[in-house]
């Protein structure tokens, strides 16, 4: 058998499935769910799911959270139904006993499909695999967020490191407050660089989690413990939204050094970080590719 191959799908839904604003539409209603709903976009792209996965989308107040979900929900279902060869019907996403999102062919010998969705911003990745031995995960985070700046300059950085210590380990939680953030004069920079080192390391335990497929349930939480982090850097390249992609830190669960699992985080413009993680080193991973979504997504 070959190499397991790795595809990788980001759609950003900022640009799409604008509110509805004919009719003079107050701020209120722009802000609602109720009210974007009504768009003949947002309507398209809810017509393509079922009635129970519509209902979970139209549950969330705001539009920018319902247009995460109905993100989540149409490439999970493009992935399985254009991986799998099955029609959009026979899409259908399940759970696992962990409640993580996954497919089941209807036929026995239908081609299975392992994935993966995280959805941060304006931002939902995809990460998926059609072999059947391998387990992935990822996780989006978004860096610059003002209230972590505010509480960092109130408490200092011991005090924001320490308030996480049912998720790191001590010698993580040690290496957050430490961290020496490269040159930088300005203070504010300074905490800038360190909160993406926090957030390095936060991006690629939630991935690891997420490929167990253990999430908030796991009781190992600060017996995995990553060293040797490596904050990747944005690009500086002009009309290229894709940064450094660190593939080399050190994975340890209980004390024990691991060596059969593939993590990775990539920078994505100036305040994105994407991490993969997958049960087996030698899967390929495929560099992320951006969807639009009436060429790859409704097709
Ligand atoms: C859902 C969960 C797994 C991830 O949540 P999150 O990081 O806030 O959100 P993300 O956008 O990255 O992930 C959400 C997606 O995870 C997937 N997911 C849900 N349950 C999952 C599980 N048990 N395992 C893996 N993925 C899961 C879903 O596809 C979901 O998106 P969808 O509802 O649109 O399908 C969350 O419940 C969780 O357990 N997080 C870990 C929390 C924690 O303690 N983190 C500490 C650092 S590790």
């Amino acid at each position: 058998m070959g190499k397991a191959e790795i595809f990788r799908w980001l759609l950003d839904v900022q640009p799409i499935w604008p509110v509805d604003e004919s009719n003079g539409t107050s701020l209120a209603a722009r802000e609602a769910t109720t009210q974007w709903a009504k768009g003949k976009e947002a309507q398209y792209a809810l017509n393509l799911l079922t009635g129970e996965e519509r209902t979970k989308v139209l549950r969330f107040y705001r539009p920018s959270d319902a247009k995460l979900s109905l993100g989540s929900y149409l490439l999970k279902r493009r992935a399985i139904s254009s991986k799998c060869k099955v029609s959009w019907p026979e899409a259908i996403i399940s759970e696992d006993g962990n409640r993580k999102p996954c497919y089941k062919p209807l036929k026995t010998d239908g081609q299975a499909l392992e994935f993966n969705v995280s959805h941060h911003g304006t931002l939902v990745a995809l990460v998926g695999s059609l072999s059947k031995d391998l387990k992935l995960g990822v996780d989006i985070v978004r860096t610059n967020r003002e209230k972590d700046h505010a509480m960092v300059m109130k408490e200092g950085f011991q005090a924001w490191a320490n308030t996480y210590e049912s998720v790191f380990s001590a010698r993580e939680v040690k290496d957050i407050a430490e961290y020496v953030a490269p040159m930088h004069e300005d203070p504010q920079e300074v905490i800038r660089a360190k909160l993406r080192h926090f957030y390095t390391h936060w991006c690629l335990k939630e991935a690891y989690v997420k490929m167990t497929g253990e999430a908030l349930l796991a009781s190992w939480l600060k017996d995995l413990e990553f060293r040797r982090v490596q904050v990747p850097s944005p690009s500086t390249q002009e009309g290229n939204d894709w940064g450094q992609a660190c593939k080399d830190v050190e994975i340890w669960f209980h004390g024990q050094k691991v060596n059969d699992v593939q993590l990775e985080i990539q920078a994505f413009k100036d305040d994105y970080m994407i991490a993969t993680a997958s049960s087996s080193v030698d899967a390929s991973l495929s560099a992320f590719e951006e969807l639009n979504l009436e060429k790859d997504v409704y097709h």
